[in-house]
């Protein structure tokens, strides 16, 4: 069910409806919050974002990050300064990293909270959005963020019904809809990079080979990682991928009658265990690569 509705947003009338409702969302707004995946930071991103905020001041927020690669993480944090940009690394399940996000929000606004505190505008605040693809986190970065003191305030005109705003603290105030975006699949790449990490559901993929080309992907710079976790000896011979998951196979015991290796098993289970870092804490795509 889940897969239905997050392939909804793709058909192109429902795009263009979602791109019309976040360029007039983004209007209210002072600042956006663009949630990407630390793992993917280019497939998770969709480019129509910046026609639709334009020069409005975003902090991109690199989800996930403790999935990711953290030597990494800091790579694309100090990319994106180069660019003037403000990105930060957050774990929206655990911890308190979304505090960062507040505190960058503080400092890009930093103008017009000062405006606001010398006119002694008392509730004046700060009006933030979240958006970015499915299931970077949006939801769970919201609830994390706006935390259990939250008060709705009511709905502003121009933006869906069902869009309310959350006062997060004295001075800054969230819409609590996110603002969906749909994925690029501008190239296969892009999209296998987009599915190993679950965004594209496995219900309308080849599992198996999908899984495939994820391991071909990790043996390029994650070998030891791969051959850690499924015990493979590092001297292991193989001509063609595929002998890679006959071995994962036995050694998990992804056996039918006769011998006979069951790859669905053991795509699911890389696939599984990549999604959830037991492979490792691995950033598919590095910044060198962009
Ligand atoms: P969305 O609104 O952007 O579509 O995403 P959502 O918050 O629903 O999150 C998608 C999945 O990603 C959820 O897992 C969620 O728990 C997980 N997630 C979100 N942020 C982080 C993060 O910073 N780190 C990690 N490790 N996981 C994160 P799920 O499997 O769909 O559900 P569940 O495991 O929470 O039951």
């Amino acid at each position: 069910m889940e897969g239905n509705k997050t392939n909804i947003n793709w058909y192109p009338g429902h795009m263009a409806r979602a791109r019309r409702e976040m360029t007039e969302a983004v209007k209210l707004v002072d600042v956006v919050v663009e949630i990407i995946d630390a793992r993917i930071p280019i497939s998770s991103r969709n480019p129509v974002l910046n026609e639709i905020i334009g020069k409005k001041p975003r902090v991109i927020v690199l989800n996930k990050s403790d999935l990711a690669d953290k030597k990494q993480n800091q790579k694309w944090i100090d990319f994106y300064k180069k660019d003037n940009i403000v990105a930060v690394e957050v774990d929206s399940s655990h911890g308190n990293s979304v505090k960062n996000v507040t505190d960058a929000i503080y400092k890009l606004m930093s103008d017009k909270i000062e405006k606001h505190e010398q006119s002694g505008r008392v509730g004046a605040s700060i009006k933030t959005m979240v958006v970015g693809i499915p299931n970077v986190g949006k939801s769970t970065f919201i609830n994390k963020i706006a935390g259990k003191q939250t008060t709705a305030v009511g709905n502003k005109p121009g933006v869906t019904r069902k869009n309310q705003w959350v006062r997060l603290n004295e001075k800054i105030q969230l819409l609590d809809t996110p603002g969906v975006l749909w994925p690029k699949f501008d190239n296969e790449q892009i999209a296998r990079h987009l599915a190993y990490i679950g965004t594209i559901k496995d219900e309308i993929l080849d599992v198996d080979e999908l899984a495939l080309h994820l391991i071909e992907e990790l043996m390029q710079n994650h070998k030891k990682e791969l051959f850690g976790r499924y015990k493979i000896d590092e001297n292991f011979e193989y001509d063609m991928s595929y002998e890679i998951m006959d071995e994962i196979g036995r050694k998990r015991g992804c056996l039918v009658r006769g011998g006979e290796i069951d790859y669905t098993k053991v795509a699911n289970i890389v696939l599984d265990e990549f999604r959830s870092g037991k492979i490792g804490l691995i950033t598919l795509e590095e910044v060198n690569m962009k």
